[in-house]
């Protein structure tokens, strides 16, 4: 293992600034991500987390700023290319973001069939070892996203998220509306999917449980910008009431034994 000092860094943030109809979102946003480490986004509802991400991989274009995954700057790359970048980033939305028009198992390898020729059979076996991690029956496999639950859904999209390994994972509140044994079983697969690739996450959450179990680091979205970045184990000391609201209903006892 590299030391901190020498990882790579995976993505730049630096100095980005949106707004909607002068709507300031954020403002002057810097933060980076290092190879292989895993790091959760918080803050309130409408704080911009959501509005951040969708900068990062372009679908929204920050009014000032830089963005750089793999020292490429996204901002004013061309279509194409930015869309080569993405199919090696795994991906999810806050809303599902499923094809209606294809199967679950056509979802989930959507990107692999995309980057290498791969049959009708191979596509389902390699579909299947993936739902089989997220706790999901195969029989969903042939039916249609509209066919399975919320719940069931947002799964099918982790599992096309994580196909074919990609080293950066961007989620987006991947386990609000699960039940809490799924939850806990998604962020073991988050932890799981950027130890075993040497990845990096970036994991956008409510859920300080979900932080403290998958998070090396914590940023705080807040008034626009980052008000605060620690360790989860850093979020229990820190005199930041922001910080402390969040916190409160949680028994560190538990969370770090
Ligand atoms: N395309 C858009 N046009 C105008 N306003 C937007 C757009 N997308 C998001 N917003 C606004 O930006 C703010 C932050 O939204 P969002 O990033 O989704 O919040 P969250 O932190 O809950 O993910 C909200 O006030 C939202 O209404
Ligand atoms: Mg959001």
């Amino acid at each position: 293992m590299k030391k901190e000092l020498d990882k790579n860094i995976v993505i730049k943030v630096t100095d980005l600034s949106k707004s909607f109809n002068n709507n300031v979102i954020l403002k002057n946003i810097n933060f980076e991500l290092l190879e292989g480490e895993s790091l959760a986004i918080i803050g309130a509802s409408g704080s911009g987390k959501s509005v951040l991400l969708k900068n990062i991989i372009g679908l929204l274009k920050p009014d000032k700023g830089s963005i750089k995954i793999n020292n490429i700057e996204m901002v004013n790359l061309s279509r194409n290319l930015k869309e080569k970048i993405l199919l090696d980033l795994g991906i999810t939305f806050q809303h599902g973001a499923l094809f209606d028009s294809l199967r679950n198992w056509e979802n989930i390898i959507f990107k692999t069939v995309n980057k290498e020729k791969i049959n009708n059979k191979q596509g389902k076996k390699l579909a299947f070892s993936i739902i089989k991690q997220l706790g999901l029956h195969p029989s969903i496999l042939e039916l249609y996203p509209s066919e399975i639950s919320g719940g069931m859904q947002k799964r099918v999209a982790i599992a096309r998220a994580i196909c074919g390994n990609p080293k950066i994972l961007l989620f987006d509140e991947p386990t609000s509306g699960l039940d809490p044994v799924t939850g806990s079983l998604i962020d073991k697969l988050i932890k799981t999917a950027v130890k075993t690739v040497g990845g990096s996450a970036i994991t956008i959450t409510h859920d300080m449980a979900s932080v403290c179990r998958i998070a090396d680091k914590v940023i705080l979205i807040d008034n626009q910008t980052i008000s605060w970045s620690g360790t989860p184990k850093e979020m229990f000391q820190t005199a930041n009431t922001k910080i402390q609201e969040f916190i409160k209903p949680i028994n560190s006892e538990i969370l770090f034994k």
